[in-house]
């Protein structure tokens, strides 16, 4: 009894080890050149911080294209050469008015990537969680699933807020991003957690932050909540600018925060 209580813990140990908050990426950068300088930040993070889970969003052109450029064939392999790295495409939904096939044929050029560089699952961009929709956005996820990763496609739902009621949505999606915000226009607070609104599935994304990333939310968020992941950039979507075109200024100090929260 005393040896099976001990191997319970054991295993209780390295589940809580392997769910360990991470950085979600949304990389909506091309690489530049096989000599993938601008990915360089997040290269040398990823290296730095081999226990933080890394979930990394590539963009090529807002969803696939049908054969990437040299940079992405030789830039991707260099992300997913680390076990802590899952490459995600990026695909989006229209709020769930994009047709069913409009949306896996996106998938499927992923899919048709040559192996070295196709992404392991994929991020659902302008997702529109009612109830109405769940039956589209599992078809969608499903797909996903099964025809990347050996049939473990790796799934995110980007909402950019509180599912709501539609929990359901917990369900088909590894992680659901929570929180698309201005740094000034969030807390901490707003995010719901329950055994059905689970934390450990949930992503925030806040862009407009200083440029020294806030160590105190990021502690609240990565120690105390444990969140799934989380990205904080001092790049901004002010006055309609891309907040996703630049890495943050500090990314190798948010990283180190969110590697010593995780210990
Ligand atoms: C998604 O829906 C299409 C069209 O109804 C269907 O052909 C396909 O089998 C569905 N895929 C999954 C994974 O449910």
């Amino acid at each position: 009894m005393l040896f099976r209580l001990s191997a319970v813990y054991a295993l209780l140990a390295v589940l809580t080890t392997a769910l360990g908050s991470g950085v979600l990426v949304p990389l909506y950068i091309d690489p530049a050149d096989t000599s993938c300088s601008a990915w360089t930040p997040l290269l040398n993070a990823i290296s730095a911080h081999p226990a933080v889970p890394f979930y990394v969003i590539i963009n090529p052109n807002s969803g696939p294209v049908p054969t990437p450029d040299t940079g992405y064939q030789t830039c991707i392999p260099r992300l997913k050469a680390s076990p802590s790295v899952t490459v995600v495409g990026y695909v989006p939904t229209t709020t769930g008015a994009a047709s069913i096939d409009a949306v896996n044929s996106a998938t499927a050029q992923y899919a048709a990537w040559g192996s070295a560089y196709r992404p392991q699952g994929i991020f659902f961009d302008e997702v529109n969680p009612t109830s109405r929709l769940l039956s589209k956005y599992t078809n969608w996820t499903n797909t996903a699933k099964a025809t990347l990763n050996d049939g473990h496609g790796y799934v995110i739902l980007n909402p950019g807020a509180s599912v709501g009621s539609q929990t359901t949505y917990f369900n088909i999606a590894d992680q659901i991003v929570t929180a698309e915000d201005f740094y000034d226009q969030f807390s901490p607070s707003q995010l719901t957690f329950s055994s059905s609104s689970p934390a450990a599935k949930q992503a925030v994304i806040l862009t407009d932050a200083p440029s020294a990333p806030p160590a105190s939310l990021i502690s609240q968020l990565v120690a105390t909540d444990n969140i799934g992941s989380l990205y904080i950039t001092d790049d901004t979507q002010a006055n309609g600018a891309n907040p996703y075109d630049t890495l943050p200024t500090q990314f190798a100090t948010f990283v180190a925060d969110i590697g010593t929260d995780t210990q």
